[in-house]
């Protein structure tokens, strides 16, 4: 049996996806891939709870829920105040470690690159690390130990179909892809003739946006993702080169929160309008991601129903691989790319492969 101790940066609504997922997996894990994971530190914005025997289950449920109950992991009986994660992997960290980033900030780096120097391995589900400077997308994925397939459209192996891609010298022409289920409800709705200020409170009740839905509307997630697939392409670009077309306005961007929303309906009119004159071309509005030619660009565009970006429904991330093995029809990768447990399951999987699985 391999025994592999796990560091899990992260204890919110991914964090404790991948503890209960690697929970019920655990009796699958050690007949399929003779693999057991050891959970030894778990860590939040304040404090962690480390066991280097690993942490029961029954304590890491006891945990899970105390989060999910608003606890600090410093509150917890086990936990203390610790705020500095390079020396949670200094103190809990052992050989053939693997080290889980399921946070949403840069404080992550040091930790991470001091995890790969001592040779363990990394997965993350957490983008911002990825699309900060150039030079730390380099040397937390030139390691080789490091996976990032939950950074983008979470499960859907949309990092590990591009390397592979990449791995057979196949020359990749262009990048299409519709990278956010929120924008992607949005424009569904928006074809239907349903007005764009509806769309967008109703994505907030159903929890699809962030408290404020700027962080969405404004393209600069997808912008992320967009980045990081140029960076996997091997591109030299930092988040700055990323053509952004944000859905708001200047005028209403720097608004407080509820005098947006109020003055939301202003926008309803010319998104009816765009989508007026796409179906008289033919063509639906879908927020795309596009590579091309050694740009990324993020924004609304029309889109003929006759491809599988066009043909697109609901909440579902697509991406299309334009390449030479694939000239007429790309090779298109389609699925639930948000979500709290296809984000965990793509960190899930990245874990079990960096363990040597050989699934
Ligand atoms: N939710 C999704 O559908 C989805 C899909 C794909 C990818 N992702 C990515 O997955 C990541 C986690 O998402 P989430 O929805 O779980 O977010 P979340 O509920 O806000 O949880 C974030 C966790 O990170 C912790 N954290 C923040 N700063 C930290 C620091 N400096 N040191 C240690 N821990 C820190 C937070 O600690 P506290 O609990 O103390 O605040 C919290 O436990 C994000 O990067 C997100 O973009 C999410």
């Amino acid at each position: 049996m391999k025994r592999i101790p796990l560091i899990i940066f992260g204890a919110g609504k991914v964090g404790r996806a991948l503890i209960r997922q690697l929970l019920e997996a655990t009796p699958l894990h050690a007949s399929r891939d003779e693999l057991a994971f050891r959970i030894v530190a778990w860590c939040d914005r304040t404090g962690a709870v480390v066991d280097e025997k690993g942490l029961g289950a029954e304590a890491l449920r006891a945990i899970g829920d105390a989060k999910a109950a608003g606890a600090a992991l410093a509150e917890t009986p086990l936990g203390y105040r610790q705020d500095d994660l390079a020396a949670i992997v200094d103190v809990a960290g052992k050989d053939g470690c693997i080290v889980a980033d399921v946070t949403a900030t840069d404080a992550t780096v040091p930790a991470l690159e001091l995890a790969l120097r001592r040779g363990y391995r990394a997965a993350t589900a957490n983008k911002v690390p990825l699309t900060g400077p150039q030079a730390v997308f380099d040397r937390l994925v030139g390691s080789r130990r490091f996976r990032y397939e939950s950074t983008v459209g979470s499960a859907v192996p949309v990092i590990e179909t591009l390397r592979g891609l990449l791995r057979a010298a196949d020359r990749v022409d262009a990048i299409r892809g519709a990278l956010s289920g929120t924008l992607g409800f949005i424009c569904t709705g928006l074809q239907a003739g349903q007005p764009f200020s509806a769309l967008v409170t109703e994505a907030m009740r159903r929890g699809y946006t962030e408290p404020d839905p700027r962080t969405d509307l404004g393209g600069m997630d997808v912008a992320r993702k967009a980045l990081i697939l140029a960076r996997t392409l091997g591109w030299r670009l930092e988040i700055g080169d990323v053509a952004v077309n944000s859905l708001i306005p200047t005028e209403l961007a720097a608004l407080p929160p509820a005098d947006f929303l109020a003055r939301l309906p202003e926008l309803d009119a010319a998104f009816a309008a765009q989508v007026t004159a796409a179906v008289g071309e033919g063509k639906v509005l879908r927020y795309v991601a596009e590579l091309r030619d050694g740009r990324a660009a993020v924004g609304m565009q029309a889109v003929s129903i006759e491809t599988a970006l066009g043909r697109l429904r609901g909440n579902d991330n697509l991406v299309a691989y334009h390449t030479r093995t694939y000239p007429d029809e790309p090779l298109v990768l389609q699925g639930r790319g948000a979500g709290v447990d296809a984000a965990a399951a793509g960190v899930h999987a990245d874990m079990v492969a960096l363990a040597g699985c050989g699934l």
